[in-house]
């Protein structure tokens, strides 16, 4: 274990899914004390119980909430400062996809995706920026997608949605750098997690034939590892990114540039 955010209290939504489990894990070993959100119990305990054995000493609360409801902003708050005394970061990450062109797109799956990707955000933001202000070191880390900046044809709800996170990241930032709480926004590419091997499996391929596949999307021609980024989220959540606020992190293996 090392110490980049020894004591820190950080609550990670969406923390039983890929990105999500990786960072909390990732969080422990930095000495991190971590709140993971996510909507199933049985998983939500599951990720929570392994970090405790991956890591000795991890202190890991598990939530079980659907934090596309703004009431359960407010009780997961409750309940973290109940459980560990405060906050100070609070990564943003829980998030649902959605396939239809928009000429089809139904409003069903347009209120569905936009209350997970875009107003749990919000509601999470406005609920943990009180204790986020008094912690001092407080900040917000949203996770967005390369495809919030760039585009393409077939996800454009979800595209829409994490376009929405930048911007939301920007005002949040403005609004609350006098108040110490850093904002910012990191977009990964193309991230290997059980739900794309889940979508691969569906497709008839194999997790081996979707990790050694050479994609064509980006500069390093591979898919990214959870891990990968996780740390750029450690990087931001981290007093050594102290003068970063505002930003737009890409973490996408070089996608825009081609
Ligand atoms: N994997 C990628 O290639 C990739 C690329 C760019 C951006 N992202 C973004 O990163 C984030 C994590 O992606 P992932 O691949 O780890 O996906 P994932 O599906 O493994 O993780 C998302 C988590 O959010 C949780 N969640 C969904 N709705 C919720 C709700 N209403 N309440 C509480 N929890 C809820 C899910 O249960 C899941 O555990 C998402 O926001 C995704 O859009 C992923």
């Amino acid at each position: 274990m090392s110490n980049r955010l020894k004591d820190k209290v950080a609550i990670i939504t969406g923390g039983a899914g890929g990105i999500g489990s990786a960072a909390g894990q990732l969080f422990c070993e930095e000495g991190a004390k971590v709140v993971l959100v996510d909507r199933d119990r049985s998983t939500t305990e599951a990720v929570a119980n392994d970090m405790r054995n991956k890591v000795p000493g991890a202190r890991v609360l598990a939530i079980v909430a659907d934090v596309a409801k703004d009431s359960e902003a407010l009780r997961i708050v409750a309940e973290t400062e109940a459980g560990f005394g405060g906050i100070d970061i609070l990564v943003n990450i829980a998030g649902i996809r959605e396939y239809w062109r928009l000429a089809d797109a139904p409003a069903e799956s347009w209120h569905d995706i936009l209350g997970v990707n875009l107003l749990s955000y919000a509601y999470m933001a406005k609920a943990a920026i009180p204790a986020l202000r008094k912690s001092g070191t407080g900040c917000i880390v949203n996770i967005s997608s390369t495809y919030g900046v760039t585009g393409r044809s077939g996800m454009g709800q979800y595209d829409a949605t994490k376009a929405g996170i930048l911007a939301l990241t920007r005002t949040l930032a403005f609004e609350e750098a006098e108040h110490g709480v850093r904002v910012n926004a990191l977009c990964p590419g193309f991230t290997l997690t059980p739900f794309h091997f889940k979508r691969a499996q569906a497709a008839g391929r194999t997790a081996d034939e979707l990790r050694n596949e050479k994609l064509r999307e980006c500069l390093m021609q591979r898919w990214a590892d959870p891990r990968e980024i996780a740390y750029p989220i450690l990087w931001l959540a981290s007093e050594e990114a102290s003068y970063i606020t505002a930003t737009t992190l890409m973490a996408d293996g070089g996608r825009p540039v081609m």
